[in-house]
């Protein structure tokens, strides 16, 4: 009985024992014991490995114009079918999925060839999925670093064609073969796959297209099979707006300051100067702040660069403007003299044209008026003068005026003539020469006014030339658009 009853426990340990045994385990003793990762998964040896490829973004990190490198964030679905690898669910437990680590099974060394730190693999190794049938499937993430040669020209409204290309590191295209991954509905996915919900957005870049594109070597190619190509292209666009805010505005502002010169008056002198060099010596700073951004490469100058160039020379140019106007401004009659022709281009013709107002009145007719009083005496009593002879003048004059009474008086002055006379001789002088500084004071003024009327011609031109440069070049970048390319846009 108790011999019995110890026969049925063995049992039923024997049998919980075998109920118990790890069926994963099994499959895996059963798939393993004989299996050699180092060899390809084909029967015979012109036999191809079908890969089939998927490549996920999840994240477009940077893209740095400095080193032209372009960093990303991507799942690599990797898929093919080993025949070592077969089973059927049904003689393990029903076990759907085994999950070993990579290195038990063959990979297809599937590297990014155009990294650029020496990363060729994946990031993190994760496991292999083995599927009832020998499929095989894994899917490890990577960060990659690739080279992209940035095109500056248009910077910062441009657009980059940047690409990834994957292929088999130790096979060549006759033992294995890529294809793109097939969705649920039975569409091929040759794109970048860009799953809405786990992608970042990058601040800087948006993605337009992310075709790919198997490359298989010509068959009739001498030298070898060669290898198979996968090429991911990612286009992206730039989004402008922190240029447009941080260096575009102040820097188109700032350059505007220049044309502030021209309203300095001649008297401001080296003032003029001054505020054009200032600005000069801003722009420096800003052409400074871009270099450090794009690459330095004489391939081609961004458009930024282009801009800044632009408005220096215009600022150079309106320095040497301002030197112009202020040696006109500045001369005088016993320097130089002003030719007649001069006068009435700039003084007459010029700021009739441009509808200044009306043009300064012709100086000489209407002076007299404009005269401090005491001058304006002066000459009167000099116009008198030329006209009578002088001491008849003095004693004429003084006999209508004052009548009878003063005659004696005149007469005694007349005894003293010689001595009045030098008196009015000397009256005469300084009308005279106060006649002359007035004369050369007009000139001067004339000088002034001529410096004030090229300053108003070039003002004109100096805006014009910024204005339509300025928008010549933006507009220029504006229309850098991506081409429509014949693709499905990627998100
Ligand atoms: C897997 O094994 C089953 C039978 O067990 C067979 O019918 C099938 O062809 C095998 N598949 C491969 C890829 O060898
Ligand atoms: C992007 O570059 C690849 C190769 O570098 C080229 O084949 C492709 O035509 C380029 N695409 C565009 C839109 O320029």
């Amino acid at each position: 009985m108790a011999g019995a009853l110890l026969g049925v426990l063995l049992l039923l340990r024997l049998l919980g024992a075998g109920e118990a045994e790890n069926e994963e385990l099994r499959l895996y003793h059963h798939l393993f014991n004989n299996y050699d990762p180092k060899c390809r998964p084909v029967k015979e040896p012109e036999e191809m490995v079908t890969i089939t490829l998927k490549v996920t973004l999840t994240n477009l990190i940077s893209l740095n114009e400095k080193e032209e490198t372009l960093t990303t964030s991507v799942w690599i679905g990797i898929d093919w079918q080993d025949y070592r690898l077969n089973y059927s669910k049904d003689d393990f437990g029903g076990v759907e999925t085994l999950r070993v680590p990579s290195e038990l099974v063959w990979l297809p060394e599937i590297v990014l060839e155009n990294n650029i730190d020496g990363q060729f693999g994946v990031a993190y190794d994760a496991n292999v999925l083995i599927y009832e049938g020998g499929y095989v499937s894994w899917l490890p993430p990577a960060i990659y670093r690739s080279t992209c040669a940035v095109e500056v020209t248009y910077f910062p409204f441009d657009w980059q064609n940047c690409s990834l290309v994957f292929r088999s590191q130790t096979y060549n295209a006759e033992e294995v073969d890529f294809v793109f991954a097939v969705d649920h509905e039975g569409e091929t996915i040759s794109n970048i796959d860009i799953d809405t919900e786990a992608y970042t957005e990058n601040g800087e870049w948006a993605i337009d297209f992310c075709p790919g594109l198997i490359r298989r070597p010509n068959s009739a190619s001498a030298g070898g099979p060669g290898v198979v190509d996968v090429i991911y292209t990612l286009i992206i666009r730039r989004k402008p707006l922190f240029y447009v805010i941080n260096i575009i505005v102040p820097c188109v502002l700032i350059s505007g300051l220049v044309l502030l010169a021209y309203f300095l008056p001649a008297q401001a002198g080296g003032q003029k100067c001054t505020v054009s060099i200032n600005v000069l010596l801003a722009q420096t700073v800003f052409l400074f702040l871009i270099a450090q951004k794009i690459p330095e490469t004489s391939l081609g100058v961004p458009m930024l660069g282009r801009y800044l160039i632009f408005v220096m020379v215009v600022a150079t140019v309106i320095v040497m403007n301002c030197v112009i106007v202020l040696n006109v401004s500045l001369r005088t009659p016993t320097t130089h003299t002003m030719s007649p022709r001069l006068r009435h281009v700039l003084l007459e013709l010029l700021p009739r044209l441009l509808g200044s107002g009306a043009p300064p009145e012709a100086p000489r007719a209407t002076s007299p008026p404009r005269r401090a009083s005491s001058v304006g005496l002066l000459l009167r009593a000099e116009e008198l003068i030329l006209k009578k002879p002088r001491s008849e003048l003095v004693f004429e004059g003084q006999r209508h005026r004052h009548g009878v009474w003063t005659a004696a008086l005149c007469q005694s002055l007349g005894a003293a003539a010689p001595e009045v006379r030098c008196c009015v001789d000397a009256v005469n002088f300084v009308a005279e020469s106060t006649r002359d500084q007035e004369a050369s004071g007009e000139e001067v003024s004339d000088w002034v006014r001529m410096g004030k009327a090229l300053d108003n011609v070039c003002f004109w031109a100096a805006l014009v030339l910024f204005g339509v440069g300025s928008s010549l070049i933006f507009l220029g970048g504006y229309l850098n658009r991506v081409p429509d390319l014949p693709y499905p846009p990627c998100m």
